[in-house]
């Protein structure tokens, strides 16, 4: 299919393009770069040695939007480009309005004009809230506690609205646990800018030297070993679910909603110890106090996604710590040779 990927160039973006490239399908990707490099994709091209077009543009560009759907006769469009820092939504909760709420909104409008009606969303469990149990399911209620988790929200309930105008258009949305883990080549992964927000990034680069410790955000948890437990999943395995839900839209009409977790969960502790086998290096730690509207335990329930979509996570925690340290020792300071904050 002639899909269109915005945020293409991001983490679970490129890791998306090399999957959907690999099926064969014709791929357009729209980037604006705020928070991701462009050598994401020169590196896909290199991985696979297929060919994509590419612009660099955003999704408030109404102008530039139309033309290019104009010009293209896109069947599909898996739409990731956002902003996805919880602690800077909080600071700047209108950017992310405009830039997630809005964004996806132009988008929207425009995919209607040029009657493109599959769309694959880019949601995230973190509009679960402080889920009442676990394993998380998609019916369990939703309670986005900060900005970025609710502009997630809102874009879902506008898109069920969108569905219930009319019903001739085929939306997934798929809601991430924890992506973690890198291509087995080491040459994509996640490069965050500044000082990582996510635990398993902020852990290897402290293995690889450029952080001191790693700062435990208490272990004073429900849990069995005092600290957070998440759902962590390997990127390949997020990126393989969304071949499978923009094939799922080939066939049908309809609104589904997919988690896409591996229904485990490990702890804050395990993951350094797990970085720290396959680095060989010790990794120090300091435990510190809890961070705001963190919760203790977050895993989902994925039968849905295996029922519906034949998919589910195939890696473990050995392969995703094992892809990510590759990636981190093989990319010190991530793609970008400037001198990293
Ligand atoms: C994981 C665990 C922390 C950093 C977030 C977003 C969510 C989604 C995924 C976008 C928790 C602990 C973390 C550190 C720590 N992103 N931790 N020290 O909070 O589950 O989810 O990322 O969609 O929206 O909320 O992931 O990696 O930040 O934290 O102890 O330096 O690691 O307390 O238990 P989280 P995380």
């Amino acid at each position: 299919m002639r899909i269109l990927i915005t945020g293409g160039s991001g983490y679970i973006g490129s890791h998306t393009v090399l999957e959907l490239l690999e099926s064969n399908h014709e791929i357009t990707v729209i980037d604006n770069f705020i928070n991701s490099d462009l050598e994401s994709l020169h590196r896909v091209k290199r991985i696979t040695g297929k060919s994509f077009r590419f612009h660099e543009m955003d999704l408030l560009d109404t102008d530039a939007l139309d033309q290019l759907f104009r010009q293209n006769d896109f069947e599909a469009v898996v739409h990731f480009a956002a902003l996805k820092s919880v602690g800077e939504s909080v600071e700047k909760p209108m950017i992310y309005y405009r830039n997630n709420f809005c964004g996806t909104l132009n988008l929207v409008e425009v995919m209607q004009k040029y009657a493109v009606k599959r769309l694959i969303f880019s949601s995230s469990a973190t509009v679960y809230g402080k889920a009442k149990t676990v394993p998380i399911l998609e019916t369990a209620p939703t309670n986005a506690m900060n900005p970025y988790g609710r502009t997630k929200l809102f874009v879902e309930e506008m898109l069920k609205d969108v569905y219930e105008s009319d019903p001739s258009w085929s939306i997934i949305i798929l809601k991430y646990f924890n992506p973690i883990g890198a291509h087995r080549s080491g040459m994509i992964g996640e490069d965050p800018s500044g000082i990582p927000n996510n635990l398993l990034p902020y852990i290897t680069q402290v293995a690889v030297g450029r952080r001191e410790k790693v700062h435990v955000f208490g272990d004073d948890y429900e849990t069995p070993d005092g600290s957070g437990v998440r759902d962590y999943i390997h990127v390949v395995d997020l990126a393989k679910g969304h071949v499978r839900a923009v094939n799922k839209t080939k066939d049908t009409s309809g609104l589904s909603i997919y988690n896409l977790g591996t229904g485990n969960g490990y702890s804050v502790f395990e993951l350094i110890k797990k970085i720290s086998e396959v680095s060989n290096v010790d990794i120090p730690f300091e435990v510190t106090h809890r961070r705001a509207g963190d919760i203790a335990v977050c895993y989902a329930d994925a039968t849905r996604a295996q029922k519906e979509l034949g998919w589910s996570a195939q890696f473990g925690l050995e392969e995703m710590c094992r892809d990510s340290w590759r990636w981190q020792k093989l990319n010190p300071k991530g793609y970008d040779s400037r001198e990293r904050e």
